[in-house]
């Protein structure tokens, strides 16, 4: 008998130990979650989980459907899962069949007139309001379908900031979040079923120690032991519970460490105070104003190029001339001192990266690489920066060799060796030197 209770004793010590180690270890677990959902919100158009969801479907078709959608359901239908006039469409492939949205698109009333039970459900759901009839071919319908499913439709809800910006991404991310979701769902339980156990087993010991004391003739000795006060210098002095605190400590001081080291020089995200109110949402956004009226170089060497203040006073010696926001430019232009902007993007001296191959040979657009910037108040940088993330995008992006007669001999070489896609890497784009002096 006394030896169980000196068990219990141990079991609760035990049961302490184990929660914390178990806890520490889901936390852990959730916390690199949480790190991967970060770091592949900003992989280059997202490419992973976009790619997943709309692997199927060529793109061509995703087009053509995301057309036909924003013309002819947008008004009443969102891709996502919030009701307009009629329901989300987000997950509807799941919901019906292909041969029942099929009629349903076409012509629900006549769907609903022939008694069938899901229309008639939906239809009443909906408090009877009718659907218009659509004279589609089945291709059109299913490439509305695939640009539903794809979940694109989704994916473009405007970013509010750089969390937004990596939030709304895509589809497959946010299942990535989910899963993270649970986990402090699962951890928080799992803390709350410890803790009664904990209490349970207290109560437990209390019990059987008066139990012990007044039914029981002790002797001296077991009286002892049943009396013991639970002693925390024991805890402190046992060798056992040091050795655990300092690997703990250990453990947790290098995944610290280890987080510090990999961030090194990745500023992703990063959004800097600039002196002057300067937003981007008003000028390329609300006003339309194309990126190289500033970034004047962008297309043609390598570097963007930051705008002077003489570019600002190309329209600011007449407009909100008022504002103290503007009194700035106007005392810079008076000092002839160039406006200190902040740089946010900046790559270490040793690579090499040129705008105009990017922007103006390769096509690629702006917002691939610096986000939404057009929706931004405040820039900041939207893409990691990172080495994997250009040689990523160069493994993924196919060259566009079309009417480019430097390539012909190149893209027939390549299409007798491989079947994959003439990529920027399989002309040389990850060759350490095409990056590197
Ligand atoms: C004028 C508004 C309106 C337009 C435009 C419209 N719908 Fe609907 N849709 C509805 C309503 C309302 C419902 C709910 C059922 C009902 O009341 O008929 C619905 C239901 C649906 C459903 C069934 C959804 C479910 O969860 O069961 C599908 C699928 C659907 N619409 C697809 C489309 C597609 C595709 C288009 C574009 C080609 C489109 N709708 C255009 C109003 C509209
Ligand atoms: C009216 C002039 C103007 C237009 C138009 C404009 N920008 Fe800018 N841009 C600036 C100024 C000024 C800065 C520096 C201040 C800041 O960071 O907000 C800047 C900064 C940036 C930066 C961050 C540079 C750094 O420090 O690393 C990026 C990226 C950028 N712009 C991209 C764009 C893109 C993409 C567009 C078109 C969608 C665009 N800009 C249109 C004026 C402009
Ligand atoms: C092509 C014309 C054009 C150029 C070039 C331009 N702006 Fe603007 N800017 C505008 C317009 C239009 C507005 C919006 C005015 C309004 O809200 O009525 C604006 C608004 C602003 C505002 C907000 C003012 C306020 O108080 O609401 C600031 C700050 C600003 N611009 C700074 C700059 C700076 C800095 C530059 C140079 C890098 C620049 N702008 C270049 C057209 C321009
Ligand atoms: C392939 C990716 C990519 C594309 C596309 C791209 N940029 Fe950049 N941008 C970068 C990188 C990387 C840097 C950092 C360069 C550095 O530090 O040397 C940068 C830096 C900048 C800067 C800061 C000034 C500078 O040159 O370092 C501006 C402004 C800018 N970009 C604007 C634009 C505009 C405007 C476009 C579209 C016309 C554009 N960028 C397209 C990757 C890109
Ligand atoms: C969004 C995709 C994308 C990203 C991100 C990207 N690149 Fe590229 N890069 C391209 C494409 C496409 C080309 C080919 C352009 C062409 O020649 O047609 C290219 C070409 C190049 C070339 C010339 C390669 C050659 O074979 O001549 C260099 C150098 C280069 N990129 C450097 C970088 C660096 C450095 C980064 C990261 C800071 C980067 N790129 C990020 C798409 C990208
Ligand atoms: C497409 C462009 C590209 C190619 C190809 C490329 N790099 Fe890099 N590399 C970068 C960029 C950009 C950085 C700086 C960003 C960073 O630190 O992640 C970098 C950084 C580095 C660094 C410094 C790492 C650090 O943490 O400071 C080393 C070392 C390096 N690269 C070696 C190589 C070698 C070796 C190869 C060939 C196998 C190679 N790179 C090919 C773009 C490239």
């Amino acid at each position: 008998m006394i030896s169980c209770i000196l068990k219990t004793k141990h079991n609760i010590f035990f049961a302490f130990l184990l929660s914390f180690i178990v806890s520490f270890g889901a936390f852990a677990q959730g916390a690199s979650e949480q790190a991967e959902v970060a770091t592949r919100g900003v992989e280059p158009g997202a490419t992973e989980g976009a790619s997943e969801a709309g692997a199927a479907a060529d793109p061509a078709v995703l087009d053509a459907g995301e057309a036909l959608f924003k013309n002819n359901c947008a008004a009443c239908h969102s891709a996502g899962s919030d009701v307009v006039v009629g329901p989300g469409l987000q997950g509807v492939t799941e919901r019906h069949d292909e041969a029942w949205l099929l009629r349903w698109i076409k012509n629900s009333q006549s769907l609903v007139q022939s008694g069938d039970a899901e229309a008639v459900a939906v239809y009443n759901e909906y408090n009877k309001q009718a659907m218009p009839s659509f004279a589609f071919s089945d291709d059109e319908v299913k490439s509305i379908l695939a640009f539903i499913e794809s979940g694109q439709g989704v994916a473009q809800a405007p970013a509010a900031g750089p969390e937004g910006a990596v939030a709304g991404e895509n589809v497959g991310q946010d299942a990535v979040g989910a899963v993270g979701g649970y986990l402090d769902i699962i951890l928080v339980v799992l803390i709350i079923v410890l803790i009664v156990l904990v209490v349970t087993l207290l109560l437990i010991s209390s019990v059987l120690k008066n139990y012990l004391n007044k039914n029981r003739q002790l002797d001296a000795y077991d009286a002892e032991i049943v009396n013991q006060r639970f002693d925390l210098s024991k805890i402190y002095k046992s060798k056992a519970v040091r050795t655990l605190v300092v690997l703990i400590f250990v453990v947790v001081l290098l995944d610290l460490s280890l987080d510090k080291v990999m961030g090194v020089g990745i500023q992703q995200g990063y959004q800097p105070r600039q002196p002057i109110a300067f937003s981007h949402k008003i000028h390329a956004g609300d006003n339309q104003i194309n990126c190289n009226y500033c970034h004047t170089t962008v297309y043609k060497s390598r570097s963007a190029s930051i705008p002077s203040a003489n570019i600002c006073m190309n329209c600011h010696s007449q407009i909100k001339t008022e504002s103290p926001e503007i009194q700035k430019i106007y005392r810079a232009v008076e000092r002839n001192r160039p406006i200190e902007w902040v740089r946010i993007h900046n790559l270490p001296d040793l690579a090499y990266f040129n705008h105009s191959q990017h922007t103006q040979v390769g096509g690629i657009e702006c917002q691939t690489c610096h986000g939404p910037i057009q929706e931004m108040d405040v820039v900041y940088q939207y893409s990691p920066l990172t080495m994997g993330w250009c040689i990523n995008c160069h493994r993924e992006t196919p060259l566009n060799t079309e009417g480019n007669a430097y390539y012909d001999n190149l893209v027939k070489l390549h299409e007798a060796s491989s079947k994959g896609a003439f990529t920027v890497a399989s002309n040389g784009g990850t060759e350490c030197s095409k990056c590197h002096y």
